[in-house]
């Protein structure tokens, strides 16, 4: 992981309606005082931070020791840990809450991280669930199919591209109850974001084959064109799902 992406991962975080959609999770893992939660695949530990302001005992745990090291420099005081969605470093039901964000897309078995993170809640404890559907993008472009086959080939060659859209279908599968899912549009009107997620894209889906790097070229210098211009258009839906691990054994 480069400190590019760690710098996005701040810049994507410090807009207001990441700021609102993170404390809406908040509210649905019904945090307060004490709680344990750990926000698992936490990135530069912008929600640890403020899950410890709330008064949580939170630890973020992610797979890369960069990541790691750039959250403890962001926020000292704070606990990460390295640590792996899959085998969590938690005993059996020794949590309250357990947050992922951009993370389940990212994972070879979305559905034992689910299960993963089952084991480590007790019951009534509280999962959320945020991220994006890699293949959800409403992109403005002059070239509508091209940007369809561009975003449709991103999202296939991540690992799990449309997991989003299975949270709900994960949680219940997994055996959680009072399971909710909302979607959030945010829309990127800082040019410098949106050419970020246009050129990782296009990087995606000249790697799957379904386009040549000039194709790739020419759909990136017309979005280059368009932030000049003031006319980006770039909206990603956000899915939150949130669930609860029964009181009593299902
Ligand atoms: C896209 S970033 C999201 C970071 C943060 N949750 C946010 O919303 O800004 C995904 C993070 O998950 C971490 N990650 C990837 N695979 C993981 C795994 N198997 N277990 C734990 N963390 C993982 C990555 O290192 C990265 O920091």
């Amino acid at each position: 992981m480069d400190k590019t992406f760690l710098d996005f991962l701040i810049a994507f975080d410090s807009r207001p309606d990441s700021v609102r959609l993170r404390r809406r999770s908040y509210e649905l893992l019904q945090v307060g005082p004490g709680n344990r939660v750990a926000d698992v695949g936490s990135g530069g530990g912008t929600a640890v931070a403020e899950l410890a302001g709330l008064g949580a005992d939170a630890v973020g745990i992610d797979a890369a020791d960069e990541a790691v090291a750039f959250a403890r420099e962001q926020h000292p005081g704070r606990r990460f840990e390295v640590g792996d969605a899959l085998r969590l470093p938690f005993p059996d039901e020794s949590l309250d809450g357990y947050r992922a964000e951009k993370l389940y897309h990212a994972l070879d078995d979305p559905a034992k991280a689910c299960a993963e993170a089952r084991r480590v809640l007790a019951p009534g404890g509280r999962i959320a669930l945020l991220g994006q559907d890699w293949d959800a993008y409403v992109i403005d472009s002059d070239d509508p199919a091209l940007t369809r086959t561009i975003v449709g080939a991103a999202a296939a060659d991540m690992v799990h591209g449309r997991v989003a859209r299975r949270y709900r279908g994960l949680l219940l599968d997994t055996g959680f109850d009072e399971v909710t899912c909302e979607v959030h549009t945010a829309v990127l009107d800082d040019p410098a974001l949106a050419l970020f997620m246009v050129a990782r894209l296009a990087t995606g889906a000249v790697r799957a084959g379904a386009v040549s790097q000039e194709q790739a070229d020419a759909w990136l210098g017309e979005q280059r064109n368009r932030a000049e211009r003031d006319r980006s258009f770039f909206a990603v839906p956000l899915f939150l799902a949130a669930g609860r691990k029964p009181v009593t054994p299902s």
